[in-house]
């Protein structure tokens, strides 16, 4: 690592689209620090990934691990908040199943990432760091089928929580923007859906194709560069056009 090096974090950094835009920042010129929680694939996708890339293990849920895993950073320029899953909650699902799993999305998908944005905060790049969180096309939808009620509602509130924290930040040169993702194959997500379900989303996608986590890079990319410089407070749909408007 040179002085001049930038550094940006990448929460769900070891798989999927995390591992995308991770490759891409470390191609881009950055270091990068992977965080997730499995340890075993955190070591892989560094190894993987290169001499820039190192990585450290926390819950974004939890505000421990969270501060264990930014102590002793005193710059960090870009911040990505990519960790996320999805567990079913829907109205018939019984109400101790349902709240446990409603708890669980909620901490991985929204909480960690203000969790992450709390901690890194006060030693953000000013001006010019950046905030990017990736909610999904769930949040205007409500998924493509039941059970997303958890998952929704933590992604339209990773909408809200980056609308305000583009406001907090901003006299500071600070950027906070959201990248919804449509369907990115390639990922821990979507690996096992079933060939019919994607190629009926195909088929509702105008572009044709399925996206893949370097289209998701790409728009980072874009966000970080000074190109992205006046986009704050910004939802950036990257779904190949899978719902227009
Ligand atoms: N794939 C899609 O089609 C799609 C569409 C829309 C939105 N998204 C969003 O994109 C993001 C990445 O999804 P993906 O499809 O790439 O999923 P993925 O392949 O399953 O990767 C998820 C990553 O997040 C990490 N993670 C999950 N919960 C965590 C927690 N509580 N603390 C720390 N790390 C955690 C995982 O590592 P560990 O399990 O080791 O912690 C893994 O690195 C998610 O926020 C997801 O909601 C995905």
């Amino acid at each position: 690592m040179t002085s001049e090096q930038k550094l940006a974090l990448v929460t769900g950094g070891s798989r999927g689209i995390g591992f995308g835009i991770a490759k891409a920042l470390a191609d881009a010129g950055y270091r990068v620090i992977l965080i997730a929680r499995n340890e075993e694939r955190l070591r892989e996708a560094a190894a993987a990934l290169g001499r820039s890339v190192s990585w450290r293990c926390a819950d974004v849920g939890s505000r421990q691990d969270v501060q264990k895993a930014l102590a002793r950073l005193d710059r960090i320029d870009v911040l990505v908040n990519a960790a996320g899953f999805i567990r079913p909650v829907s109205l018939g699902i019984a109400g101790d199943e349902a709240e446990q799993s409603w708890d669980a999305v909620i901490a991985g998908n929204l909480k960690g990432s203000f969790l992450m944005a709390h901690a890194a905060a006060s030693v953000l790049r000013s001006p010019g760091g950046r905030i990017i969180n990736i909610s999904s096309i769930g949040a205007q939808t409500g998924g493509s089928r039941p059970g997303g009620l958890a998952y929704a509602a933590a992604k339209s509130g990773l909408h809200g929580l980056t609308f305000a924290l583009a406001r907090e930040l901003a006299p500071r040169g600070i950027t906070a923007n959201v990248i919804a993702p449509g369907f990115i194959a390639g990922t821990g997500f979507t690996g096992a859906w079933p060939e019919d379900r994607v190629s009926g989303i195909v088929a509702e996608t105008p572009l044709g194709r399925v996206g893949t986590p370097a289209d998701i890079a790409g728009a980072v990319l874009w966000l970080t560069s000074d190109a992205g410089a006046f986009v704050t407070g910004a939802i950036i749909p990257v779904n190949g056009g899978w719902r227009i408007g």
